[in-house]
């Protein structure tokens, strides 16, 4: 990543022996390449565990390349393929949600939170509560939870990493600098495969059209996400959490080429952008060798060839979950808890073929007026009563999808 501005990060630490790294969704988009990064720096890292949900075969494979010590899958049915995969290998295996939390805990330099959706929830918060350093890719931990998140990690001395590559650019484009410095956060979208389609045209996409991402490879949940926008309004509330920006700091700009991540306008009217290729793996490195900056082979910007770079104002008419999303923000805690639980539910059954593109955000909208409508919710004050609200949010969503299906 070409980071524009100086980065106030403490001075290398002396030689040292590996990092011990923890991946919580290894076989995942982001958790291959955690690994990918990983096995490029051979002799920096060494990998303590593994996790995935069900995918045994995959997590056998990427727990023997990586040498881990310890594999574990969420689902118990999947245990049986996992020992077997790993019989004679010395990787220690398990199964269970509270096998996978365990893993979280155990003694580990960082513990890379790359679980999808609000399942990261229980694991990444108990690698907080353990004091384990921790970099988030799993925005929804701080969508449900990021209050109590954040606070959680205060308390344990535990700093947040951000691998979400806008968030990362904007951590480095800061540099350390306090956000009452700071006049406007500026978080960047590719604008998604729809970009330029008609509402008329959105309106009869399917899955497969949605899952085009004109720039970035990633799985398919967070590929919706993006093709909504969505995507970028859990990514403002994400910010809010991590550097501590009112809603008003915050702003969403589409960026066709995906080069520049985020921007920090300061005060003064200084621009610090944080800018590079789309490529998961640079802010990847950026957590697993933070605060210092390792090698990382790869193709290189070259804005000379690129030629121009162009920013669009968001059409918040055709992108609604933008604004559903700001205004959770507004409204509190429990509203963007049961936004998250929402839109897991509504990308799910848009992915399995139960409602349409532009009813994803309907969805979500309709299902915050319902839970507002029984009675506000109380503000979350920890991650069980955060995993409650989700619960019941999921329910009311899943009703209606069903209410939306007999129609
Ligand atoms: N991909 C990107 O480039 C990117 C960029 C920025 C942020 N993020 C964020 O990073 C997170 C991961 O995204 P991804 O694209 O890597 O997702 P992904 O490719 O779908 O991988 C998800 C990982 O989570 C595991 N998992 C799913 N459900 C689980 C459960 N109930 N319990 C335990 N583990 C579970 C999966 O295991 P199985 O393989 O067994 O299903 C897999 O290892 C998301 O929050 C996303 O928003 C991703």
């Amino acid at each position: 990543m070409v980071t524009v501005g100086a980065a106030a990060f403490p001075a290398a630490r002396p030689e040292a022996a590996p990092r011990r790294v923890t991946i919580l969704g290894a076989t995942g988009s982001i958790g291959t390449n955690t690994l990918s990064v990983i096995a490029e720096r051979a002799g920096s890292f060494a990998v303590e565990a593994v996790t995935a949900n069900t995918n045994a075969e995959r997590l056998a494979r990427a727990a023997r390349t990586a040498g881990a010590r310890l594999a574990v899958v969420a689902d118990p049915a999947a245990y049986g393929d996992l020992k077997a995969a790993l019989a004679g290998t010395g990787i220690a295996a398990a199964a269970g949600d509270d096998a996978v939390r365990e893993a979280a805990e155990r003694p580990a330099d960082l513990v890379v939170g790359a679980i999808v959706g609000a399942a990261g929830l229980l694991p990444t918060y108990a690698a907080i509560r353990a004091g384990r350093q921790v970099a988030i890719a799993n925005k929804e931990c701080l969508v449900s939870a990021g209050r109590i998140f954040m606070r959680a990690a205060a308390e344990r001395g535990v700093t947040i990493r951000p691998m979400d590559s806008e968030h990362n650019a904007i951590y480095q484009a800061l540099g350390g600098r306090p956000i009452d410095e700071v006049e406007q956060i500026i978080i960047t979208a590719s604008g998604g495969p729809f970009r330029t389609w008609s509402r008329e045209r959105m309106a009869a996409a399917t899955p497969a059209d949605a899952l085009k991402h004109p720039n970035w490879s990633m799985g398919r949940k967070i590929t919706i996400d993006s093709a909504t926008l969505m995507n970028k309004g859990l990514e403002v509330i994400e910010a809010h959490h991590l550097f501590g920006a009112p809603t008003e700091k915050l702003d969403a700009l589409v960026h066709p080429q995906s080069v520049v991540h985020g921007m920090v306008v300061f005060n003064d009217g200084a621009v610090m952008a944080g800018m590079g290729l789309p490529d998961m793996r640079v802010p990847i490195a950026h957590c697993l060798c933070w605060p210092e900056t390792g090698p990382l082979a790869g193709r290189r910007l070259d804005l000379a060839e690129l030629g121009s770079l162009t920013f669009e104002r968001p059409d918040r008419a055709r992108f609604p979950a933008l604004n559903l999303a700001r205004q959770a923000l507004d409204t509190g805690d429990w509203a963007t808890n049961i936004l998250n639980a929402a839109n897991e539910v509504a990308v799910a059954a848009f992915l399995g073929g139960r409602i349409g593109f532009l009813e994803i955000a309907g969805l979500v909208e309709q299902t915050i007026d319902r839970v507002s409508a029984q009675s506000v919710p109380a503000v979350p004050d920890s991650v069980e009563a955060a995993i409650a609200l989700d619960r019941e949010g999921r329910e009311i969503a899943s009703e209606l999808v069903r209410m939306h299906r007999t129609r």
